[in-house]
């Protein structure tokens, strides 16, 4: 009896034992068998990073440290962004739904050169169309497209959305939550670095907001931690990784002069540049995701 009950004993940490090592072996077989760009972008997707803020989100201290400083307007502690949150949570229950998977997304960024792309098609045909900022569609569909699931936006670029578009807010300071939820709600009174909108039209069962943890991730892992800060366009790009099967890109790159020009109006100031982000770096980080086949790159030659 006792010696049955050994070699039994023995039997099942064999087979523990195999069943581990099988596992490691194919592992380790299906990470050396990777190309190395499929290395190199196994080392940036970190898909435990929760790119939306929900109840279970939590930010680093690191994070939030990073955050915080973005624009140097915020002085308020980590309390008080803990209570603004728990006060958007409460107003918007909808936030707590956190990512949902879709499987082809477009990412519509607002470059000039969509100008004469005849994109609008293409892009409408995708389960996904997130866009960003004030970029207008009416009078544009032939380039750019009519539909829209999803909308980065912050106070400062804020526009009036319909109600079946999410809004997603791309928070770069504590008040851009304040502002949401007041915007939303009874108002927004005040101003942040220029005068904002005080109420905003959107559903308000489609709110959500991103993680500043996502920023702060996209900032150190994807932009290796250059100066400034990621713009809302590179963002959307990296959020659509983390949401989608398939990621197809339009609308990105500045014009000859190095500037963020838009498709919709003539560039106002010629010293524009590429604000205070790093416009190249995000711009070859795009070039290299479509090399690498991670996402489909749509350039229009004709810019
Ligand atoms: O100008 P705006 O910030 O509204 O544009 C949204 C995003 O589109 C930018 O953050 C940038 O990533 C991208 N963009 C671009 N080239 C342009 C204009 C915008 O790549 N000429």
């Amino acid at each position: 009896m006792n010696s049955t009950v050994k070699a039994l004993a023995v039997l099942l940490m064999v087979t523990i034992a195999c069943v581990y090592f099988s596992d490691s072996l194919s592992n380790y077989i299906l990470y050396a068998s990777r190309s190395e760009d499929d290395r190199w972008f196994a080392r940036h997707l970190d898909k435990s990073v929760q790119p939306f803020l929900t109840e279970k989100n939590s930010v680093s201290k690191d994070a939030f440290d990073w955050w915080k400083q973005l624009q140097q307007l915020e002085k308020q502690s980590f309390d008080y962004y803990q209570r603004v949150v728990d006060s958007l949570l409460k107003t918007f229950p909808a936030i707590s739904k956190g990512a949902e998977r879709f499987r082809m997304c477009a990412v519509v960024g607002n470059s000039a050169n969509l100008k004469d792309s005849h994109y609008g098609r293409l892009i409408d045909s995708h389960d996904v169309v997130l866009r960003m900022n004030k970029s207008p569609i009416k009078g544009y569909e032939e380039d750019v497209g009519a539909k829209t699931t999803h909308r980065l936006m912050y106070p400062e670029s804020a526009t009036d959305l319909d109600n079946i578009t999410h809004l997603v807010l791309s928070p770069f300071k504590i008040m851009d939550m304040v502002w949401l939820e007041k915007a939303l709600t009874t108002g927004f009174r005040g101003e942040t670095y220029e005068p904002v909108r005080s109420t905003i039209r959107a559903n308000k069962n489609l709110v959500m907001v991103l993680n500043p943890g996502f920023i702060a991730y996209v900032h150190r892992t994807w932009l290796r931690r250059q100066h400034g800060y990621p713009s809302t366009g590179i963002l959307a790009v990296i959020l659509a990784l983390h949401m989608c099967e398939k990621v197809h890109v339009f609308g990105y790159g500045a014009d000859s002069n190095g500037n963020w020009s838009h498709y919709w109006e003539k560039l106002k100031n010629p010293k524009l540049g590429t604000g205070l982000h790093y416009g190249n770096e995000e711009y070859q980080l795009i070039q290299k995701l479509a090399q690498d086949k991670k996402i489909h790159f749509f350039e229009n030659s004709l810019f």
